[in-house]
C-alpha cells in the first residue's frame, strides 16, 4: 500500500506493509539508479539486528557507515563523523542516502542529506513503531548539549520504505513508546480510533493486522496534516499534542532515561487536565486514560522524581515558545485539537492535579 505526501516543496510517498521491501525499492529503481552512490546511514543495534534482511532485500550495491545507537547518533560529533564517512567514499550531488533505522537514525541522516553539498536526497526506512512518525514529515535534526533537536532543516524525503517486518526485532520498552505517538495520531483526529485503542488488552501486543492499520491510519493523520502545513505555522503544531509537558520530562530524565513516546504518554494525560477547564473532556475520561497507560506499563510514577520547578525549567525551553509564553495543544473534544496559552500558576495547578490523578491511579 501507498500513502501519498504532498507537501509544498515535494510530493513523495509512504511504502507500508510486510515484507516490502525489495518490491518497493524495485519501484523507486527510476529515482536511485542515477545516483553515483548509495549510502546506508544505520545504528549498531539496527544493523546487529536486521543487516541480514536488508542485505538480502536491499536490491543494489551500497556503503553502509554504522553510528552509535539510538539517540547517541544525533550527536554533533557523530554529524561530522557522517559528513567525513560521505567526503572520504567521494560522494557527490549525485549520491543518495537511506536512513535505516528509528528516528534518532533518521532525523541525523536526514540532516546530513540536507547539508551534505547542500543537499542531497535520501528515503527513510524506518524500523520503530515511533518512526511511522518521525520518518514522515520532513523534520531532521541533531541534539545541540544544550538542547535536543536544535539544529535542523525541513528536508523532505523522496519516499518511505515502512516495511513492518524490520518491527519484529524491536525490544516491548521501543513499542510501547512508538504506540504512544498512534495514541497521540488517534486522539487529535477520530474519538472511535482512540477507543478501539483503549479497548486492546495489550498496547504492545496487538497482532500484525490489526498493528498494521493503526499504522498506516497515523500516517495518514500525519501525511494529512503536514500536506497541509509543512513548516509549522498552523496544523502542524497540533502534532505536538502531549509533547510539552512530555518534553519537560524526558529532559528532565536525562535523553535515555526515560524513552520519548513513554514520556508523551504522560504528556498526554496532563495535556487532557488541561483541556477538561476548557472543553469538553471529562475528568472520568482522563482517569479513564491513566488506568489505560498505567494497565500498559507506561512508567507514569516517573513524575515523582522531579518537583514541578524542575519541570517549568524545561517547559520554558521548549521550542514552541513564542514571545516567552507557554503554548500547549489541548483538546476541544477528541478529534478537535486546538492551541491555547497557559500561564505557569495554571499549569502549576494542572501539574498538582496530575501527581493527584496518577496517586489514584497507580495504586
Ligand atoms: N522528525 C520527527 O518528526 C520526529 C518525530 C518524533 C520523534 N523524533 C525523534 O525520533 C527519535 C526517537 O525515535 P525512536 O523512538 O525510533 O528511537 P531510536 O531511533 O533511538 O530507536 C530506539 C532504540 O531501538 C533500537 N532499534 C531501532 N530499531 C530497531 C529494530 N528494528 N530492532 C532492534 N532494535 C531497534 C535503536 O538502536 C535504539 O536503541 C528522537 O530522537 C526524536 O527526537 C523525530
Ligand atoms: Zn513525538
Amino acid at each position: 500500500m501507498r500513502i501519498p505526501v504532498n507537501t509544498k516543496s515535494h510530493f513523495y510517498e509512504v511504502y507500508i506493509g510486510s515484507g516490502i521491501l525489495r518490491s518497493a525499492f524495485e519501484s523507486l529503481k527510476e529515482k536511485i539508479q542515477k545516483a553515483d552512490t548509495l549510502v546506508v546511514f544505520t545504528d549498531e543495534n539496527v544493523w546487529r539486528a536486521q543487516q541480514k534482511y536488508f542485505t538480502e532485500n536491499f536490491p543494489y550495491p551500497f556503503e553502509v557507515f554504522v553510528m552509535p545507537g539510538g539517540e547517541a547518533c544525533k550527536s554533533f560529533k557523530n554529524f561530522e563523523d557522517a559528513h567525513t564517512f560521505l567526503i572520504e567514499k567521494q560522494c557527490s550531488r549525485k549520491s543518495f542516502l537511506f536512513a535505516f533505522g528509528g528516528g534518532a537514525v533518521g532525523d541525523l541522516t536526514g540532516f546530513v542529506a540536507a547539508t551534505f553539498m547542500r543537499g542531497i536526497p535520501y528515503i527513510q526506512i524506518p524500523t520503530t513503531i515511533l518512526a511511522h512518525d518521525s520518518a514522515v514529515g520532513g523534520k531532521t535534526a541533531i541534539n545541540h548539549p544544550l538542547g535536543k533537536n536544535l539544529v535542523g532543516a525541513f528536508y523532505q524525503p523522496e519516499a518511505v520504505v515502512y516495511d513492518m517486518n524490520l518491527l519484529d526485532s524491536l525490544p516491548t520498552k521501543e513499542i510501547r513508546s512508538g504506540m504512544a505517538e498512534v495514541i497521540k495520531h488517534a486522539m487529535i483526529s477520530d474519538e472511535k480510533w482512540l477507543k478501539e485503542l483503549m479497548l486492546t488488552p495489550s498496547i504492545t501486543n496487538i497482532g500484525k493486522e490489526k498493528l498494521a492499520n493503526h499504522l498506516k491510519s497515523g500516517i495518514e493523520v500525519k501525511a494529512k496534516i503536514v500536506s497541509e502545513d509543512e513548516t509549522e505555522h498552523s496544523v502542524r503544531k497540533f502534532l505536538n499534542f502531549g509533547h510539552t509537558y512530555g518534553h519537560a520530562i524526558e529532559a528532565a530524565a536525562g535523553y535515555g532515561g526515560l524513552a520519548h513516546g513513554e514520556a508523551v504518554m504522560i504528556g498526554m494525560i496532563y495535556a487532557l487536565l488541561l483541556s477538561e477547564r476548557y472543553g469538553n473532556i471529562s475528568r472520568e475520561f482522563t482517569a479513564d486514560f491513566a488506568k489505560f497507560a498505567y494497565r500498559n506499563d507506561y512508567p507514569l510514577k516517573k513524575v515523582d522524581e522531579y518537583s514541578f520547578d524542575d519541570l517549568y525549567e524545561y517547559l520554558m525551553k521548549d521550542k514552541k515558545i513564542e514571545y516567552g509564553k507557554l503554548k500547549f495543544v489541548l483538546l476541544q473534544e477528541i478529534g478537535k485539537p486546538y492551541v491555547r496559552e497557559i500561564g505557569e500558576s495554571e499549569c502549576r495547578k494542572v501539574d498538582r492535579e496530575l501527581r493527584g490523578l496518577l496517586e489514584e491511579v497507580c495504586k
